[in-house]
Order: C-alpha cells, then sequence, then structure tokens
C-alpha cells in the first residue's frame, strides 16, 4: 500500500501587485528593525545596514530567540561589526503581554547567536527602551516610517496601545511570522505569533498596512552549507561572523529536516522592502488564534474573498507565498560583501 499524501486544501490565492513600501537608492526607506537577534535576525540586520535602499534608523529587541539582554548585547555588537554603531539600540519587552515565556535557544543557543562570541560593542543601549525610542522617531522623522518586526510582537502591540495616535506613523509593517499552513513551534503555531499571540491579535487588528512574511515563503528562502561557504570567501569579518552563524544553523535546523538548511526567515522580510520583484505576496484576512487549545498562536488566513466578506471582515494583510531561493542567496551574498 503506498502511503497517501494529504493533498492541502488551501484554496488557491493569486499573486498581488506589492503595497509594502519600496526603498531606492534615490530615496531610502526609512526603517525601524524590532528583532530578536538570533540567528536569521543577525543577517536580516547585516541586510539592512547594507542595502543602500534603506535607511535603518534604529534596531530595537524584544525576548524571543534568547533573554532579551542577550538580544540587546547582540544586535549592539552586530551593528558594530556591521559598522553601523550610530543605529541606536532600544530595549524593549522581556517577554510575552500574557502566558508563558517561550524560547528558540535550541535553535539559537541559549545566547541567541549560537557559539559566536562577537566583540563588544562601543555603543549602549538608548535609556528610554524600544517604544518610547520608536515613538520618538515616529514623532520626529519627516516621513513615515516602516517598521520590520521580526520576533514576537510584544514591543509593537505595547506601541500602539501607549501611543495610538501614532499609528500614522508608521507606513507599513513588514514582519516575520505566521503560515498559511502548518506551524514550527506547535503544528498550529510560527515561533514570533506562538510567543505572545495576544500582541499579534493586536498588531493584526491595528488596520495598519501589514505584509507577512509566514513560513510558507521563509521556508522557501533557504540556505545550505555552499552558501556558508561564499559568506566566509567574502574574507571579511561581517563575511565570516555571517557564516559562522550559518553553519550553527545548519546543523540545529538540519537536525529537525536531516540536513543542514538554515531557513533565513527575517531576512525575508527587510529583503521585500528593499527589492521589488523578490518575493510574490498575495491577500488574505489573518486572524490570530489566542485560545489556550492546540490552536494558540496560529495566524488563522483566509484568502476566500466570498468568506471573508460573509465574516463582515476585510483583507488585512499582504502574505508572502513565493521567493526565488537562488537570487535570496545572491542578495545576501552581495549585501555581505558590501559589510566591513
Ligand atoms: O519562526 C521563525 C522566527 O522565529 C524567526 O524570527 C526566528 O528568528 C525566530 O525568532
Ligand atoms: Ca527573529
Amino acid at each position: 500500500m503506498t502511503a497517501a499524501v494529504v493533498a492541502p486544501t488551501f484554496v488557491p490565492v493569486p499573486a498581488v501587485p506589492r503595497t509594502a513600501p519600496l526603498g531606492t537608492v534615490q530615496n531610502p526607506l526609512p526603517l525601524i528593525i524590532d528583532s530578536d537577534p538570533g540567528l536569521d535576525d543577525a543577517l536580516a540586520i547585516g541586510l539592512a545596514v547594507a542595502r543602500p535602499e534603506l535607511d535603518l534608523l534604529a534596531v530595537t529587541t524584544v525576548g524571543g530567540n534568547a533573554d532579551v539582554r542577550h538580544c540587546t548585547t547582540n544586535a549592539l555588537r552586530l551593528l558594530d561589526l556591521y559598522g553601523a554603531s550610530d543605529v541606536p539600540v532600544g530595549e524593549g519587552s522581556a517577554g510575552a503581554l500574557f502566558g508563558e515565556v517561550v524560547r528558540a535557544t535550541e535553535i539559537h543557543g541559549e545566547a541567541g547567536i549560537g557559539s559566536t562570541v562577537l566583540p563588544d560593542a562601543s555603543a549602549t543601549a538608548r535609556p528610554e527602551g524600544a517604544v518610547d525610542l520608536i515613538a520618538s522617531i515616529l514623532r520626529s522623522h519627516p516621513e513615515p516610517v516602516a517598521i520590520a518586526p521580526i520576533g514576537p510582537l510584544t514591543n509593537i502591540a505595547l506601541l500602539l496601545r501607549l501611543h495610538p495616535h501614532l499609528g500614522h506613523r508608521i507606513s507599513h509593517l513588514c514582519l516575520m511570522g505566521g503560515s498559511v499552513g502548518e506551524g514550527n513551534t506547535t503544528v498550529s503555531a510560527e515561533f514570533n505569533i506562538y510567543a505572545d499571540p495576544e500582541a499579534a491579535a493586536i498588531v493584526f487588528e491595528s488596520g495598519i498596512p501589514i505584509t507577512m512574511m509566514g513560513l510558507d515563503v521563509t521556508h522557501q528562502a533557504v540556505l545550505y552549507p555552499p552558501a556558508s561557504e561564499r559568506l566566509r570567501g567574502l574574507g571579511t569579518r561581517s563575511g565570516a561572523v555571517a557564516a559562522e552563524l550559518a553553519d550553527y544553523a545548519l546543523q540545529r535546523e538540519g537536525q529537525w529536516y536531516g540536513t543542514p538548511r538554515m531557513s533565513v526567515h527575517d531576512a525575508v522580510a527587510v529583503a521585500h522592502l528593499a527589492i521589488a520583484d523578490l518575493v510574490d505576496v498575495a491577500e488574505y484576512d489573518v486572524q490570530v488564534d489566542t485560545g489556550s487549545g492546540p490552536a494558540r498562536g496560529r495566524t488563522v488566513c483566509d484568502g476566500l474573498p466570498v468568506r471573508v466578506d460573509r465574516k463582515g471582515r476585510r483583507m488585512n494583510a499582504q502574505v508572502g507565498i513565493r521567493i526565488d531561493r537562488d537570487r535570496f542567496e545572491d542578495v545576501l551574498v552581495d549585501a555581505y560583501s558590501r559589510l566591513p
């Protein structure tokens, strides 16, 4: 008897023109990254520093892959390594709004950066912390600012609750999280959403334009061992560190899939803001399950207009559905070729 393969019953949803803003070299996109560095976060931050289409205004940290103090130290040290120690870092929430603390140290290591020891940073975190740092930038920047949340959404939810009048100063939330299909932390839920479902629900119900780069597309954004050698072959400190982080992730994620691989989840969210046609997106109504059952943290993604209308809801997010893996790897290697 041959094993039957369950044919997913997902409704085919067409790719649509992107609504996320796009930076250009002539007009770099003002961007804040909210992050839990984090192996893939580290590559996403390097990509943001390297791309001339992005103007990285700040990195804020949130507890997720590791405890927030580690994430803050990692963010400061990575920016220093990338020659961007002038980018301010603000430390945010240590944990979720509700529920138990969820970590991913089995993938990212206890300190969130594998077994790599980065040199101390020259800068320190800003005293005002993540939410007030983001708020002050939103108030003062001459144009609305894009935010790329690539960790649990606790800081973004707190920002929206503490500064509801600043929502219109956020041009777009291009987040890594969720999935139309299965999760990774549980069969239902992807890590960033599972770590704080209540925060995610606040964000998806906020009305702010959202692009959700979920596992459906980020599991296509995979590096294999040759990519690590390409990074190491750049002969730079940043390239060497990126290769070291990738090697650690290749082994850790590889244990789950039987072959060395690294899904560079977070870099997909950042790349989309700098490159027009790297990621295909489709329109969905995304709701977050904040219950206490086996579906807690699931992003319930409905792409069928008649069903969404029937619920009296609307499509509230563009969701990544397709990326060219080879091109994505080239984008990462090219970015690191521009870093010290
Ligand atoms: O599920 C992947 C997400 O969880 C990524 O942001 C990774 O850094 C971890 O935080
Ligand atoms: Ca992350």
